[in-house]
């Protein structure tokens, strides 16, 4: 199955600080439910994370709901709720989805930085969902640059909200 990466970024690709969003941006919080999750019951979505950011949820939100959540991490003896699946590697997680692909409708990948710098140019990557915030943050986590395989095939109006502002971008790969 192919998957896309979602994310939210600044003018210089900046992610993440201190282990939390730069920003806090209802509309985007508002985009990041509204593209991962499946609204319809027939079939799930699936949110794969690195470790880190399944730690930056706030407890209210572990695990993301209406998704099957995945965490990433070399760590067998990690703790987290049942209905949480653990992998060792990507390659692992995307196998074993192959295996329950028919209760499966889409798989997002949705950070942080260093699963998102081994995902993009991952042959099963075909598409990105960016907000694009228009403005730059002090940051300490960054998404790597877009390979030049991947085209824009949508962008949205510029939007505002307490003075930031930022625009929703799809790419996707063309070959
Ligand atoms: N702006 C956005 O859209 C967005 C989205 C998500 C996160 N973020 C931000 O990004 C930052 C966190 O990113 P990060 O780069 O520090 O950490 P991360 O990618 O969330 O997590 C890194 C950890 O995940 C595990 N991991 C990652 N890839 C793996 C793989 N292929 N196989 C097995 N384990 C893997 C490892 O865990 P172990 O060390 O346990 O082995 C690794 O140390 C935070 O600031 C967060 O707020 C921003």
């Amino acid at each position: 199955m192919n998957f896309s990466i979602i994310v939210a970024l600044d003018q210089k690709r900046g992610i993440g600080i201190n282990n939390k969003l730069p920003w806090n941006i209802k509309a985007d919080l508002k985009h990041f439910s509204d593209i991962t999750i499946n609204p319809s019951n027939d079939k799930q979505n699936v949110v794969i994370m690195g470790r880190k950011t399944w730690e930056s949820l706030p407890q209210s939100r572990q695990p993301l709901p209406q998704r099957l959540n995945i965490v990433l991490s070399k760590q067998t003896d990690l703790s987290l709720p049942p209905n949480v699946l653990l992998y060792s590697s990507l390659n692992r997680a995307l196998i074993a989805l192959e295996e329950r692909k028919k209760e499966i409708k889409e798989i997002f990948i949705i950070g942080g930085g260093k699963l998102y710098a081994e995902t993009i140019y991952h042959p099963q990557c075909s598409k990105i969902y960016i907000t694009q915030i228009l403005q730059t943050f002090p940051c300490d986590t960054f998404f790597p640059e877009i390979p030049k395989n991947f085209k824009k095939i949508e962008e949205s109006e510029i939007q505002e909200e307490n003075k930031i502002k930022f625009r929703f971008i799809v790419y996707e790969k063309s070959n």
